[in-house]
């Protein structure tokens, strides 16, 4: 009884003193969020590129915690990987961020604050990897070390939990599905059967290079808290279970968008544009032809919510 008790003070004191190998973050514990990424996560504008708010705003309010967006629209991990004229995490994202820090405009307490990457769908998409046009050298290995690194650069300067959100299924995006139509991202003649071949095996072994790299570079990090969130198991079950998911007015739709614009091949001409309004529009997964949809986001949101607050989620794997 006496040794019982012994221990259930142990793990009592063991508890309150919050030690540094628990594993995840405790409830309450984190204050603020810190983006970084492409336009699936930008949240300096309004209307975002899902037609409404950002994931990031959402998860802000369900959360009631301070969010800091560096994410930036376009943007790939690295423009000396995968050159694209946006705001790239290496060449700025990041650099702002730091600049931010050490003048004193960011003062932010590592163990309040939590740190999401979400970064790829430029990197491997049209312009970069799967059209090989400007990244002749480079390949879905180095696009995916430069994750990583990310991570490792904010380890360094002090940051301590961290959220890494792997691919979603570009495969089943419609700029990236077999029965993809000449859209605003992409009017040129191509294969898409043979491009959605080519997706679905980049992010499938872009996710997998990735989940390697970072259980390599665990333990190189001492007292660090890291979530690998699934957001291409959550988009794919999304894509397969609807009804779980969409609510609203229309029939679910995972397969069309909500701004669906159809171009002419190697033309100018003025789009033929479909665009559901209202309540409909909560049916839809998709917002566009490569953009998730405000309902998508706001699930998106929620989830990643509930890993902040310290709460089991069930696309949330804690690293350390
Ligand atoms: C960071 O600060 C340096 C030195 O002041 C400046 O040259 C650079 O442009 C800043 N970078 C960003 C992204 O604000
Ligand atoms: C701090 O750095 C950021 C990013 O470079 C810059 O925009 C801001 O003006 C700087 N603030 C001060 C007080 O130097
Ligand atoms: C976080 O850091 C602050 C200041 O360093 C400290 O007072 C607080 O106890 C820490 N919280 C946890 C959960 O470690
Ligand atoms: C797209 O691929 C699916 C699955 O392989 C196939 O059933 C469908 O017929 C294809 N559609 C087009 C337009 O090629
Ligand atoms: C399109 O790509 C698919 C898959 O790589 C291939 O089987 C097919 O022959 C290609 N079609 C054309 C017209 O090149
Ligand atoms: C999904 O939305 C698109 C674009 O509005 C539309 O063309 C398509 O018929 C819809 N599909 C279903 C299954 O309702
Ligand atoms: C939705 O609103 C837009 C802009 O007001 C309009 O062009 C479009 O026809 C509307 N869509 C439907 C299905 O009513
Ligand atoms: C669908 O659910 C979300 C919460 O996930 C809510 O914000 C939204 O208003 C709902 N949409 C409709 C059309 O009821």
């Amino acid at each position: 009884m006496a040794f019982l008790q012994g221990v259930k003070l142990a793990f009592t004191i063991l508890a309150l003193a919050t030690p540094s190998w628990a594993i995840g973050v405790a409830p309450g514990q984190i204050q603020n969020f810190v983006t970084f990424g492409d336009s699936y996560t930008d949240s300096s504008y309004y209307p975002s590129a899902d037609g409404g708010y950002s994931w990031p705003t959402w998860a802000a309010m369900y959360g009631d915690l301070d969010l800091y967006g560096f994410a930036r629209s376009g943007a790939t991990c690295s423009n000396l990987l995968t050159y694209r004229p946006f705001p790239p995490i290496m060449g700025w994202q990041f650099p702002a961020y730091l600049n931010e820090t050490r003048n004193g405009t960011l003062e932010l307490n590592s163990n309040e604050t939590i740190y999401t990457i979400w970064i790829g769908t430029n990197d491997l998409g049209v312009n970069a990897l799967l059209t090989g046009s400007d990244a002749p050298t480079t390949s879905i290995v180095q696009v995916r070390q430069c994750a990583v690194d990310v991570l490792n650069m904010l380890y360094e300067s002090g940051a301590r939990n961290f959220i890494m959100q792997n691919i979603l299924p570009l495969d089943l995006t419609i700029l990236y599905s077999n029965y993809s139509y000449p859209n605003t991202y992409w009017n040129l003649e191509r294969n898409t059967t043979g491009w959605n071949v080519h997706m679905t095996e980049l992010v499938r072994a872009g996710n997998e290079i990735t989940s390697l790299k970072l259980d390599a570079l665990l333990p190189t990090l001492p007292d660090a808290h890291i979530a690998s969130f699934d957001s291409y198991g959550l988009f794919t079950d999304m894509y397969n279970n609807p009804q779980n998911y969409f609510n609203g007015t229309a029939p679910y739709n995972v397969t069309g968008c909500i701004h669906s614009c159809v171009y002419s091949i190697d033309s100018t001409a003025a789009p033929a544009c479909t665009i559901t309004n209202g309540t409909d529009a909560d049916s839809f997964m998709w917002y566009d032809e490569l953009h998730p949809s405000q309902q998508s986001a706001r699930i998106l949101a929620r989830e990643l919510t509930a890993v902040m607050m310290g709460e089991d989620n069930q696309w949330t794997t804690w690293l350390s």
